[in-house]
């Protein structure tokens, strides 16, 4: 680990002792600390680790207005031994430049980055959940500070870092509306950032499809509505026959790691993998022909999450999810690895050493 200038201010008044480990609701409690930084237009500077605080914000902050804010979401589990472990960490550290590179924002150099979130989580790590299937979630996150209106790139950019203690994010198998008329992303656009605006634009179709009974959309490509893109949330995974395939990454979709990650097992297991074009004909006729076996999504927050049925055009597929296998394989190997019950033949598993940060 490099070694840049981190200053540390401990809470003295944790909230841990609150929290019940066996009842986390997502994103809704948070642990003592955060990581701030600020580019100054030229540099990153005064970085520093506090207690968890509001932040006072000027109301022309331009990233409030035209959007220039990007994030991560990472998680931090321990190991059968205890100690606090990252999974792929600078797999997120590439993908939040890459999403800052798209929305024209400042870059965040990779140690600095990996420095912040060891450090946290070395700082954090009795709040990470010990059940297998929980974790520490990590939250980085960038928006532009510029005190100005008027549709440039900002100059100033602040970068922070908080984390959560969370259970898993679908509790139950999810029903997906595959969505013809509104869209989340076009080939050119900002579908591959993890930009907040692209959240925000697939909140009023998710609504719509909440209203009719559907939990989340299952996004369909912007030309021809047919191709399957992600759910918003996560990316998508079928079984069809003997093939595992996920769209391909094009553009359009965000290129997830737990979807990388479950790629590279389900290769190693030796099952036929496709990333590829996939239509949701196909996926209609697949199932009416019986050779649709399984749809899960697969996230860092989601990780895997069984699909229970697919509306289209009116019409509900229902699928047999208590019988589904190679999801549940996929899961257990890919929660074993980042709990330590599984050899990590891939290294990408970072233990973090617990006294990353001094008293
Ligand atoms: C993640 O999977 O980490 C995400 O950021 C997705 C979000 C729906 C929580």
């Amino acid at each position: 680990m490099t070694n840049h200038p981190i200053k540390v201010t401990k809470t003295t008044q944790s909230s841990l002792s609150s929290v019940d480990f066996s009842d986390i609701p997502f994103g809704k409690v948070f642990s003592d600390h955060m990581f701030v930084v600020d580019f100054d237009g030229k540099e990153w500077k005064n970085a520093e680790i506090k207690p968890l605080q509001h932040l006072s914000i000027h109301p022309g902050n331009l990233a409030w207005h035209y959007g220039q804010s990007i994030f991560e979401g990472m998680k931090a589990t321990k190991l059968a031994d205890g100690t606090p472990a990252l999974f792929r960490p600078e797999m997120h550290a590439k993908r939040i430049n890459a999403s800052a590179a798209r929305m024209c924002m400042a870059e965040i150099p990779e140690d600095l980055f990996l420095q912040a979130v060891e450090m946290m989580v070395s700082l954090e790590s009795a709040w990470i959940p010990p059940a297998e299937g929980s974790a520490l979630y990590i939250r980085p996150l960038m928006f532009a500070t510029d005190e100005f209106i008027g549709v440039r790139p900002s100059t100033l950019y602040k970068f922070i870092i908080f984390t959560m203690p969370v259970g898993p994010y679908y509790p139950k198998p999810v029903s997906l509306l595959a969505e013809e008329h509104f869209i989340r992303a076009a080939y050119g656009g900002v579908g591959e950032a993890k930009a907040a605006g692209n959240y925000a634009a697939s909140l009023y179709p998710a609504k719509l499809a909440k209203e009719k009974g559907y939990d989340q959309v299952l996004w369909l490509d912007a030309r021809e509505s047919k191709y399957i893109q992600e759910v918003g949330t996560m990316n998508i995974f079928f079984v069809i026959g003997d093939k595992l395939i996920t769209p391909i990454t094009d553009g359009t979709i965000l290129k997830g790691i737990t979807r990388d990650s479950l790629i590279q097992i389900a290769k190693r297991k030796g099952l036929f993998v496709e990333e590829r074009l996939i239509s949701i004909d196909e996926v209609v006729n697949a199932h009416e022909d019986g050779s649709l076996k399984e749809v899960f999504g697969a996230g860092t927050a989601a990780v895997i999450s069984t699909v229970s049925k697919i509306g289209y055009r009116g019409k509900d597929y229902v699928l047999d999810h208590e019988n589904y296998k190679i999801g549940p394989m996929l899961k257990a190997e890919i929660n074993g690895i980042r709990s330590g019950r599984v050899e990590d033949s891939y290294d990408w598993v970072k233990k973090i050493a617990p006294s990353l940060v001094g008293v």
